[in-house]
């Protein structure tokens, strides 16, 4: 997403639609025009203005990133290729142990001063809850934990609202989760926290379908 320049990521479910983080986009709820989606991998050129901004309704409820989904409808649909494809949407919950990738222009570590000109993906593994138990009350059930064992592997500044996907058995990849937030990046007891996209479902269906 861009707004003079790069500041969040986001995924492709369908042409018209991008899901990303609530607290990337919630300042463009009544300004949806202002916002751009830059459409593709590396040295992505084409941009696409959204012309709806849909904030999930419990977006900060039980705490400050809970729910913190958002859906852009784009003013035009754009064309899919090698490097722009739409990722599917979940049919089960994401369990602790599966391998992960997330994606995005952020941070390459947490002191960097910029984002990072190209599209990188880290490989970490969605690990169970009470391994960011050190969240406290800041994470709640709609949410997942992904990291590695001992940090070091982790989505950054720059990578919120970017897509955390698995392979299914057919190698298709699902989006399992958005980078939400973390406490620095990469540290050993606080692995990266996302939005749990299964329990999303019907609200991402309902806004696509209106
Ligand atoms: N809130 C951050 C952003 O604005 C995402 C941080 C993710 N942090 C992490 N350690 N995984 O881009």
């Amino acid at each position: 997403m861009v707004w003079g320049s790069h500041f969040c990521g986001g995924a492709f479910i369908t042409r018209r639609h991008v899901v990303t983080a609530a607290h990337c986009v919630s300042f463009f709820r009544l300004l949806p025009h202002f916002l751009q989606v830059r459409v593709g991998g590396h040295d992505a050129q084409v941009t696409v203005r959204v012309s709806l901004v849909s904030i999930h309704p419990n977006y900060g409820r039980l705490a400050k990133f809970d729910s913190d989904l958002a859906l852009l409808t784009l003013a035009e649909p754009v064309a899919f290729n090698a490097a722009a494809a739409p990722v599917c949407l979940p049919s089960a919950r994401a369990s602790p142990g599966r391998a992960a990738v997330a994606l995005g222009w952020g941070k390459e570590r947490e002191d960097a001063r910029d984002f990072s000109q190209t599209l990188r993906q880290v490989e970490v593994e969605i690990q169970d809850k009470d391994v960011c138990a050190g969240y406290g009350a800041s994470l709640t059930h709609s949410m997942l934990c992904a990291g590695v064992n001992g940090g070091g592997r982790d989505s950054c500044h720059g990578d919120s609202g970017g897509p955390l996907m698995t392979q299914d058995g057919d190698s298709r990849w699902v989006l399992a989760g958005i980078v939400s937030f973390g406490r620095g990046c990469g540290r050993p007891d606080f692995p990266g926290v996302y939005v749990d996209l299964f329990q999303f479902m019907d609200w991402i269906a309902e806004v696509v379908i209106q």
